[in-house]
């Protein structure tokens, strides 16, 4: 058995009660915390905490945190980390003038990454995403959302799907596999959707699920992209297949993509940049029955930043009642950076939340948002010891102001 003690922390934040699975609507303002206190952990668990006066005498190892705050670890719900190659010729063409749809219709975008995917050996692959896991971890992220979806086709997916098992075998990171084979379709799919539907749903689906390669089923809700309809048909399809959504939603376009994925117990609606007074509804028609039933909206403001495109209104959503989680959705594309500390300032800046609400928004809520709110995301008794340290700040507020810095002195990972 071997036990950490941490002591003398400024301020222990995030405290919630055993069995919290998410936060939502005005208690998203308050962020539980002890000042001047003490956390031990056993074998990777928290093991207890309060004032340091109560701290126990000894331990295997003790960590001094004079003046820094001890968090519970990002958890990053929604990224596409697994990808070959880069795209900044992508990011100099949009300098120049072009949207994110006229380099897609270019041959840019996703196909462009599925391209160099494909030209790319499972083990640089890995390499590669683990790289951009300990980039992660070093600025707080604990646990992290993987998707596939620059397969595009049979053997693309498998490939994806068996490099992200890898990584959760590997990474001492929480990891959850999502399946995005319905991120776009192929060239030679274009106008032959059932053609490509039939491989995703008739021939992938049975053996992911046969090999427990995923976790959760995603769609890419857009015009030129999939359509109601046919993310209705996917999420339908994955649900039998014992896959829960968790859906790209809203980013340019509104297609009734969140009622869509309510109605399938969609886990998380993500993006949301645009968000009608329908799907307000559609959210909170689950709100009174028991909160870990409820679909999480998820923003991610780094795509927003990258792509000059408006960043999810917050404000409309948190002050209906509904939780937000909030995740980087690092990715080659849109938003190539894992950094959840830009994230939280960025929705500080832009999305009007304050350092408590993205705090909330980045732990609890992000954990639920990847179903791992009953080991991660809160400072609770019996919870896995992912946590943060952060260097010596002033107050709370210093962690989303110090927009850029990384304000993480150490990621502790159980
Ligand atoms: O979440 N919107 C769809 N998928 C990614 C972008 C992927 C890409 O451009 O490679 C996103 O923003
Ligand atoms: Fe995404």
């Amino acid at each position: 058995m071997k036990s950490v003690l941490i002591r003398k922390i400024k301020s222990l934040a995030g405290i919630r009660e055993t069995g919290v699975c998410l936060v939502r609507g005005a208690e998203m303002k308050t962020l539980h915390s002890i000042e001047n206190a003490f956390l031990l952990i056993e074998n990777g668990v928290i093991k207890n905490f309060g004032r340091n006066d109560d701290a126990p005498e000894r331990a295997d190892e003790v960590i001094d945190a004079t003046g820094k705050f001890v968090l519970p670890a990002w958890c990053d719900s929604h990224t596409h980390i697994v990808y070959a190659g880069s795209r900044e010729s992508e990011f100099v063409d949009k300098i120049n003038g072009l949207s994110y749809e006229e380099i897609a219709a270019r041959g840019g975008g996703i196909l462009n990454s599925a391209k160099r995917l494909a030209e790319t050996s499972e083990e640089e692959l890995f390499e590669s995403a683990w790289q951009r896991l300990e980039g992660m971890r070093s600025n707080g992220t604990g646990a992290v959302e993987i998707k596939s979806g620059y397969g595009l086709s049979y053997e693309g997916e498998l490939k994806m799907l068996r490099v992200i098992r890898k990584l959760k075998e590997k990474s001492s990171l929480t990891i959850k596999a999502t399946f995005l084979g319905a991120h776009a379709y192929p060239a030679q799919f274009k106008t032959n959707h059932e053609g490509y539907l039939k491989i995703l749903l008739e021939e992938l689906l049975p053996i992911i699920a046969d090999e427990g390669l995923a976790d959760f089923i995603d769609v890419f809700c857009e015009e030129n992209y999939f359509s109601a309809a046919e993310t209705d048909r996917i999420l339908e399809a994955g649900v039998k297949h014992g896959l829960q959504p968790k859906v790209h939603v809203n980013q340019f376009n509104i297609l009734g993509g969140v009622g869509v994925s309510v109605k399938h117990n969609a886990l998380s609606v993500d993006h949301l940049e645009h968000i009608s007074d329908e799907d307000i509804v559609a959210l909170k028609t689950v709100v009174g029955l028991p909160t870990n039933n409820m679909t999480m909206p998820v923003a991610l403001p780094g795509c927003s930043l990258f792509l000059k495109i408006p960043y999810t209104p917050a404000r409309k959503i948190i002050d209906a009642g509904l939780p937000l989680a909030l995740a980087t959705d690092f990715n080659p594309g849109s938003a190539p950076s894992g950094n959840m500390n830009l994230v939280n300032s960025l929705a500080c800046i832009n999305m009007s939340m304050t350092p408590e609400e993205v705090i909330n928004a980045s732990t609890l809520n992000g954990a639920y948002a990847m179903n791992v709110e009953e080991e991660l995301g809160s400072i609770t008794l019996g919870k896995k010891a992912n946590l943060i340290i952060t260097k010596p700040v002033s107050s709370l507020a210093m962690l989303p102001y110090s927009f850029g810095d990384n304000p993480v002195a150490r990621t502790i990972i159980g």
